[in-house]
């Protein structure tokens, strides 16, 4: 399973990029506002943060403008994917775009019909939003097995599933044990995943204990 950061944020990026963790980044409108920066300079500077994909999301509702807004994204850097929104000029751009052998990611998907186009449009990738569906009292989760389901029965169907909106480490275990190919987590999230009462309190016993020895292992 791969793990992207949701966050346009540079530092968090860089910091977790250090840990080899990182496959990718996926930033949006919002998170970009965030950050109080210049949109293109921010995809620029995470682009040479990480290798892996880097969504950056067209802000256009029509076909020809989000078009050459994907173009202008693309041309920042080779790991640019662009990000348009699961609406039909969003599919007709993505089909236009894959065409083109650019990366696409088809974000704002809530079923598993979006789902299906989004693969039929040739996305790279498809962002179904687990904690929004949620917070409405549906089961985000489900809707991933169901694509994961679906997609699995078309060989044509190359898009992966990219679970987003993530909130909390059980959701990123719920995708995994689906088999969904990525997922996008916050910065807080992503270092969650590593946290358990019973390491840190058996790594404190253990340096504990070892400091009793009186030794060090030499340092090579
Ligand atoms: C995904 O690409 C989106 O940026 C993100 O996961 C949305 O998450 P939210 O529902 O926490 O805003």
């Amino acid at each position: 399973m791969k793990f992207f950061v949701d966050t346009a944020d540079t530092a968090e990026i860089r910091d977790l990029a250090e840990t080899g963790l990182l496959d990718g980044v996926t930033t949006n409108p919002s998170l970009v506002a965030k950050t109080g920066r210049k949109f293109l300079t921010v995809v620029e500077e995470i682009c040479g943060l990480v290798a892996g994909p880097v969504s950056a999301e067209v802000t256009a509702t029509d076909f020809a403008t989000m078009l050459r807004e994907g173009h202008t994204l693309a041309a920042i850097a080779p790991n640019v994917c662009v990000k348009v929104p699961l609406t039909l000029a969003g599919l007709k751009t993505c089909k236009a775009l894959s065409a083109e052998n650019i990366k696409v990611n088809v974000t704002l998907c809530f079923s598993a019909a979006q789902a299906i186009l989004a693969a039929k449009a040739g996305a790279t990738f498809v962002s179904p939003f687990v904690g929004r569906l949620d917070d409405i009292g549906e089961d985000g989760m489900q809707l991933i097995a169901d694509i994961v389901q679906i997609y699995r029965q078309y060989e044509t169907f190359t898009t992966e599933v990219l679970v987003a909106s993530v909130r909390h480490p059980i959701h990123v275990v719920a995708a995994a044990k689906l088999g969904a190919h990525v997922a996008t987590l916050p910065p807080d999230v992503l270092r969650k995943l590593a946290l358990h009462p019973l390491t840190d309190k058996g790594l404190a016993t253990f340096l504990a204990d070892w400091a009793k020895t009186g030794q060090s292992i030499p340092q090579a």
